[in-house]
């Protein structure tokens, strides 16, 4: 025997592995953060190979205690990780053999490393979607109390940025509450391709060995096995489904981060976001800088650029498992960690958001935003709506001469524009008066975003 430095992998080769091909192919930097994972799967798979007289009861439990002593060292950060055993499967299995000895060395009877890492990875991506679904309902939850308190919140509803509407600012952030429901949806049905069981493959044909594929799924909790074995090995779809929907949620956030930003400018003056979520300049004395929501913009292109990169890993491999798949965690890794660290730190600094009413207010007035109102206030008494919107549209010219909103205009110079005005037509005129009519599901009168806000809330408990 060769002592582990000069490692090859068996007799077959010739000469050991080069130092720089060793640091080129090992992936322990990385993949240590499967361990967890890798001794539950392992520990499956032992107690399967103990049922199906593979492994004594006693190697199983040298096994057991083995693994539990692995388990303490890793979290109390005492294991040792050595690079000559590439990865968290050999440096796993290696100190279980240290530890045990010959029942080390039986544990991965009808298995693979192919098979091992999918299953790691599925493990580890489930309990990651688990984490996510509660953060998004905490951001959902976060984004409700303050569209709560702000129900009646008048303020400009845009398109193509400029002044269109008035709405709530509840009714506004209660389209990210939709959104990111969609984005809690998405990750649950991701969940349901992920949870299925790729041990039993071993390398990609399957084994020998009469194993016990069901009872393997059923301790680690996947829902059913991989159905074939090839593809079992082979496949990252998972990886890349859950990819996407990690990159919609980071686009979710980056358009409320680019509102936040837009919202804090003086010129807008909408919102003040909480100074522990700002930065000053080291040379502007008079700055305050939203840099929170501005990387949540910017982290949103390195998840982005993340499922390319799992597209492009995928696209030309033939079956079934190659060496390429190993790039595969670093990725998803990041993924992970950008989104979890974005959710929690969006969830509470919108906790810390400061809204300004008056300037929401001001900012309706100064754009017109009534005056589809106006113009449906003479539809409905009979004028065809074309004919409204041009009346409407002389009325609003007037009105930027004179410097006054169009309920600041006198019944005299409004009737000018139409006959059918009338004395009724100022509670039209009005925010509060727009923002009641629209009342619908799905619309920005208070009641209905009061409503609304309590249907969320069932829907996220
Ligand atoms: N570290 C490898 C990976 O992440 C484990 C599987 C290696 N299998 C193999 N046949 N070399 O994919």
């Amino acid at each position: 025997m060769q002592d582990d430095k000069q490692k090859t992998w068996s007799g077959r080769f010739a000469e050991p592995v080069a130092e720089l091909v060793k640091r080129y192919t090992a992936s322990i930097s990385f993949d240590h953060r499967l361990a967890e994972f890798d001794i539950q799967g392992s520990l499956a798979h032992a107690q399967m190979l103990a049922r199906a007289g593979l492994l004594s009861e006693k190697e199983l439990d040298a096994i057991t205690a083995g693994m539990s002593q692995i388990r303490d060292d890793i979290r109390a950060g005492r294991f040792e990780w050595s690079l000559d055993l590439e990865d968290v499967h050999m440096n796993i299995e290696k100190r279980l053999t240290d530890l045990i000895g010959e029942a080390g060395k039986r544990l991965h009877t009808g298995r693979s490393r192919n098979d091992q890492v999918a299953t790691d990875i599925r493990l580890w991506l489930r309990a990651a979607i688990d984490d996510i679904d509660g953060l998004l309902r905490e951001l959902q939850t976060s984004l409700l109390d303050l569209a709560e308190a702000n129900v009646d919140t008048v303020m400009p509803g845009f398109t193509h940025l400029q002044v269109a509407q008035p709405i709530t600012f509840g009714h506004h952030l209660l389209a990210y509450v939709e959104m990111l429901w969609r984005d809690v949806e998405r990750m649950r049905d991701c969940r349901r391709r992920v949870n299925r069981l790729p041990l039993g493959a071993a390398a990609l044909a399957g084994t020998s060995y009469p194993i016990d594929r069901a009872f393997v799924a059923e301790r680690l909790g996947f829902e059913a096995v991989c159905e074939n074995s090839l593809d079992a090995v082979s496949d990252r779809d998972f990886a890349i489904e859950f990819s996407a929907a990690a990159a919609l949620i980071m686009t979710h956030l980056s358009r409320l981060s680019e509102e936040l930003i837009l919202w804090m400018n003086p010129r807008f003056g909408f919102i003040d976001i909480a100074d522990r979520y700002c930065t000053g300049s080291s040379i502007m004395p008079q700055k305050k800088n939203p840099d929170v929501p501005e990387l949540v913009r910017g982290k949103t292109g390195r998840v982005n650029g993340h499922l390319v990169a799992l597209l492009t890993l995928m696209k030309a491999q033939p079956l079934a498992y190659n060496k390429d798949n190993q790039e595969d965690k670093e990725p998803l890794f990041d993924t992970v960690d950008t989104v979890v660290n974005t959710l929690r730190v969006v969830a509470d600094m919108m906790r810390g958001v400061v809204v300004k009413p008056e300037a929401m207010r001001r900012a309706v007035k100064q754009g017109y935003a009534t005056a589809t109102d106006l113009a449906d206030y003479l539809v409905k008494r009979g004028l065809p709506f074309r004919d409204a919107h041009e009346a409407v549209a002389l009325a609003v010219r007037y009105a930027v001469d004179a410097h006054k909103d169009l309920s600041e205009l006198s019944l005299v110079e409004l009737k000018s524009f139409s006959s059918l005005i009338a004395e009724d037509v100022f509670s039209v005129l009005t925010p509060e008066g727009s923002l009641a009519a629209r009342d619908h599901i799905g619309g920005t009168a208070p009641v209905q975003v009061r409503a609304a806000i309590g249907r969320a809330r069932a829907r996220i408990a």
